[in-house]
C-alpha cells in the first residue's frame, strides 16, 4: 500500500490520480473527507499535528509519498509515524534545501530531510524547481490590473509543472527500491523568467524589489515569516539561484515535462481579465504572493 500525504495539493492529487489510474494500492492522507480524491482509492482522514491518525493511515502501508507544506515538526511526526508503522520507503518531495540557506523555508527542509535520512526507512529526495502552479496565486491581481508585481528581475527558472513532479514521483512509489537513496533534481523542460511568464499570459510585468515586494505581502495579509522566506527567494532567483535544469523527469516518466506555454494554455481562463487598470504594488492581496502563502 503507498500512502500519499497532501492529497488534496497539486503534487498529491495528481501523484493518487495517477496511481490509481495504473490500479496500484494507494490511500489518501487528507484532512476533510469532502475534499478527498475520487476513484478507487483508500481514503484516510488525518492531519500532521494529530500523530495518532497518521498512525492509523500508516496501517499496511510499505511506501509513503510525503507532500506537505514542509512545515518541519509536521513532515517529522509523518516521519515517526512511518517509522513505527514499519514502512519501507519515504518518497520526500522537497527544495533547494541546505541547511545554512539564507531561506528559511529551506532550512526548514534540510531539518526534514536530516531526520528523514537517520530515521531508517529507504528514502528518496525529489528535488524541485518553482511550480508552475504559483502563477495561478497571480491570476487575481492579473485580471483585476492586467500585470504583476513580482521582484525576481530577469532571473531565470526552471520552471516545473507540478503534475510532473507527481508524475516522477508516482513513477517512483510504483516501484521505489530502485530509486532508493537517490536524489532526483525535478524541472521543466526550458529556463523562464518572469518576462517571459509576462508575454505568455499577455500581462504587465511590474518589477519591484524583495525589500518591497515583502511590504506588500506583509501589507497583503501574508504572514510575516513567509513574506521574509518569499522575497528571499525571489531575491534569490533574481540573482540565478533557479537557473538550472534537470533531464530526470523525462527519466523518470518517460516523457519530456510540461512547458510553460502548455501550462498557461490550460489555465488561461483564470488569468483573463474582464477590464483592466493599471498594475499597482498597493493592488497585492493575500493569495497574490505568486509562490507559497504558508
Ligand atoms: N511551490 C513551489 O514552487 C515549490 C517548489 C519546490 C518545492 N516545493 C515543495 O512542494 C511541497 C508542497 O507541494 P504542493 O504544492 O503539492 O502543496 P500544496 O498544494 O500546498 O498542498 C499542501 C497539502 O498539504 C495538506 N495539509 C496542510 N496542512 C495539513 C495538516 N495539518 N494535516 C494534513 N494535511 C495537511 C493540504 O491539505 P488541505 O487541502 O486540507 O489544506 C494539501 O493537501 C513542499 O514541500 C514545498 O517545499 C514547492
Amino acid at each position: 500500500m503507498i500512502l500519499v500525504t497532501g492529497a488534496t495539493g497539486n503534487v498529491g492529487s495528481e501523484a493518487v490520480r495517477l496511481l490509481a489510474d495504473q490500479r496500484l494500492p494507494v490511500r489518501a492522507l487528507v484532512r476533510d473527507p469532502a475534499r478527498a480524491p475520487h476513484g478507487p482509492v483508500g481514503i484516510a482522514v488525518g492531519d500532521f499535528d494529530r500523530p495518532e491518525t497518521l498512525d492509523a493511515a500508516m496501517r499496511d502501508v510499505d511506501t509513503v509519498l510525503l507532500v506537505s507544506p514542509a512545515v518541519p515538526a509536521q513532515e517529522i511526526a509523518v516521519i515517526d509515524s512511518a517509522v513505527r508503522a514499519g514502512v519501507a520507503h519515504v518518497v520526500k518531495v522537497t527544495s533547494k534545501a541546505s541547511a545554512d540557506s539564507p531561506v528559511d523555508r529551506r532550512r526548514g527542509q534540510a531539518r526534514i530531510e536530516a531526520h528523514l535520512l537517520g530515521s531508517g526507512p529507504a528514502w528518496t529526495l525529489l528535488r524541485s524547481n518553482a511550480y508552475m502552479q504559483n502563477l495561478l496565486a497571480l491570476a487575481p491581481m492579473i485580471r483585476e490590473t492586467g500585470g504583476f508585481v513580482m521582484s525576481a528581475g530577469d532571473g531565470q527558472v526552471g520552471m516545473i509543472d507540478a503534475r510532473d513532479v507527481a508524475a516522477a514521483a508516482a513513477a517512483i512509489v510504483a516501484a521505489p527500491a530502485a530509486h532508493a537513496g537517490n536524489t532526483y533534481w525535478l524541472t521543466g523542460p526550458e529556463l523562464v523568467t518572469y518576462a517571459d511568464v509576462a508575454e505568455e499570459l499577455t500581462a504587465e510585468y511590474r518589477r519591484i524589489s524583495p525589500g518591497e515586494h515583502r511590504e506588500a505581502m506583509i501589507r497583503a495579509g501574508v504572514p510575516e515569516p513567509v513574506a521574509n522566506s518569499n522575497a528571499q527567494a525571489f531575491g534569490l532567483i533574481a540573482e540565478g539561484d533557479a537557473a538550472w535544469l534537470s533531464p530526470d523527469v523525462e527519466s523518470l516518466t518517460g516523457r519530456p515535462p510540461r512547458t510553460l506555454r502548455s501550462f498557461v494554455a490550460e489555465h488561461v481562463a483564470a488569468f483573463q481579465t474582464s477590464s483592466r487598470t493599471s498594475p499597482d504594488s498597493r493592488a497585492i492581496s493575500s493569495g497574490q504572493t505568486g509562490f507559497e502563502n504558508r
